[in-house]
């Protein structure tokens, strides 16, 4: 269902101290952006912590990645299930993070999505296009390449997930997409999704997101909501942003 979700990465950061002061705002100051769906995925050593700290209100916790596997002899690998037994809401599966550095194909991205759901959790599929592919032009079609490498294995169950466009140019570089090739892109992803009987998902903008940009982003007719990176990691600003 379509409604504001707002998902912090934190990406590879965070320290048991830091992470308490983090989850501890967020614990103590969500109410100021109460009617938005927030989640934050933090990296794996620190689910347990983010689970206690955040058990008395109603933000989120995922991971940011889960195995394709469902169990066995996958060495340093973490499975839906495992995440699911206490209470993880979320994996994030394809950042362009993992397939960039880690060799994600778009069938791995797509197994792992099946694999989320297999085990009741959401799965936030990430797609986007490099900036030499955005000035070749191919941008729609990257992005619908990896949208549909999903879909195809889903099926009907991709009703139950959430997509995120982060063009791969505008993370972590202070360089946002417009609100404008933000919404382009989304109102393509929209419509294949609609294609499949999935056009009511959360449809999620990342890059560069901060709390002065988010209002004009998300208040684009596609635009549910951010997947924010560097931005989440500061708990007035992230609340800030899950308010636009
Ligand atoms: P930044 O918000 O730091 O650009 O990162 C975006 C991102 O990759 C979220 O998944």
């Amino acid at each position: 269902m379509r409604g504001k979700l707002v998902v912090g990465n934190w990406k590879m950061n965070g320290g048991l101290a830091p992470n308490a002061a983090l989850l501890g705002e967020l614990a103590a100051d969500w109410q100021a952006a109460a009617d938005r769906k927030i989640a934050v995925c933090v990296p794996y050593p620190y689910l347990v912590q983010a689970q206690a700290a955040l058990q008395a209100t109603p933000i989120a916790w995922g991971a940011q990645d889960v195995s394709e596997h469902a169990a066995g002899a996958y060495t340093g690998e973490v499975s839906a299930a495992m995440l699911a037994e206490f209470g993880c809401r979320y994996a994030i599966v394809g950042h362009s993070e993992r397939r960039q550095y880690f060799g994600d194909t778009d069938a791995v991205v797509a197994a792992k999505a099946k694999a989320a759901l297999a085990a009741k959790l959401t799965p936030i599929v990430c797609v986007g296009e490099l900036l030499s592919e955005r000035e070749a032009g191919t941008t729609d079609a990257v992005v619908l390449r990896q949208l549909d490498a999903v879909l195809a294995v889903l099926g009907a169950d991709a009703a139950r997930v959430v997509v995120a466009y982060e063009p791969v140019w505008a993370i972590g570089t202070g360089r946002t997409a417009t609100p404008e090739q933000a919404q382009d892109v989304h109102a393509t992803l929209r419509a294949r999704l609609a294609k499949a009987g999935a056009g009511d998902i959360p449809l999620l903008y990342g890059g560069s997101v901060k709390a002065d940009n988010a209002a004009s982003l998300f208040g684009r007719r596609d635009i549910d909501g951010g997947l924010i990176g560097g931005a989440s990691l500061k708990a007035a600003e992230f609340l800030a942003i899950a308010r636009a």
